[in-house]
């Protein structure tokens, strides 16, 4: 089973490229995803490339990456500046999160200076534009949570086909081992 890097992106992401191209620049989300793939492929990791401008779904996704993902990569766009439901949802998490802007929120207005997500992330890269996302990606190389989460599917895939059906109850003891 290929290594998966959650990469979610928050509301207006969508209209990259064609929203105020003098911040965000002129490549499109596809642009991001495309590159975003190509950067996990030579970390020999998958990517699952969401973006919503609904709350609830990003929440949503970020607790389905709990369990499925080896790191989050998360842009939460406006909803940085606002939302506790998703710092409280990256809160539950137990792998990396770096958090990624296309530009430096920092040197912009002052209500853009606050992050919910950088409290709870273990790296962030902002104003590189695109170029953000392929850093992000690049600073899980050589890290120990891919090799974690790779010894864990590995052993998760293996004992749940050869004896889940047997024993249920010792299997969850060896997973919480990792
Ligand atoms: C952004 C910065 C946010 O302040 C803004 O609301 C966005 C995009 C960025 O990528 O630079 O929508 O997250």
């Amino acid at each position: 089973m290929t290594k998966q890097i959650y990469v979610i992106n928050g509301p207006n992401l969508n209209m990259l490229g064609i929203r105020e191209p003098h911040i965000y620049g002129h490549n499109t989300l596809q642009d991001v995803q495309d590159l975003c793939e190509l950067t996990a492929k030579a970390l020999g990791a998958e990517v699952v490339f969401h973006q919503s401008n609904v709350e609830g779904e990003l929440i949503n996704w970020i607790q389905e990456a709990r369990t499925a993902a080896c790191a989050l990569i998360i842009n939460a766009a406006s909803l940085t500046h606002s939302s506790i439901g998703i710092y409280d949802a990256l809160k539950a998490l137990d792998i990396p999160i770096i958090e990624v802007h296309l530009s430096n929120p920092h040197a912009r207005e002052d209500f853009r200076h606050k992050s919910y997500v950088s409290p709870v992330a273990f790296g962030v890269v902002a104003g590189f534009g695109i170029q953000s996302y392929r850093l992000a990606i690049d600073g899980l190389r050589g890290k120990r949570w891919l090799f974690k989460w790779n010894l864990k599917t590995a052993l998760d895939s293996f004992l749940g086909r050869a004896i889940y059906p047997f024993k249920r109850f010792h299997l969850n003891g060896l997973r919480s081992m990792f």
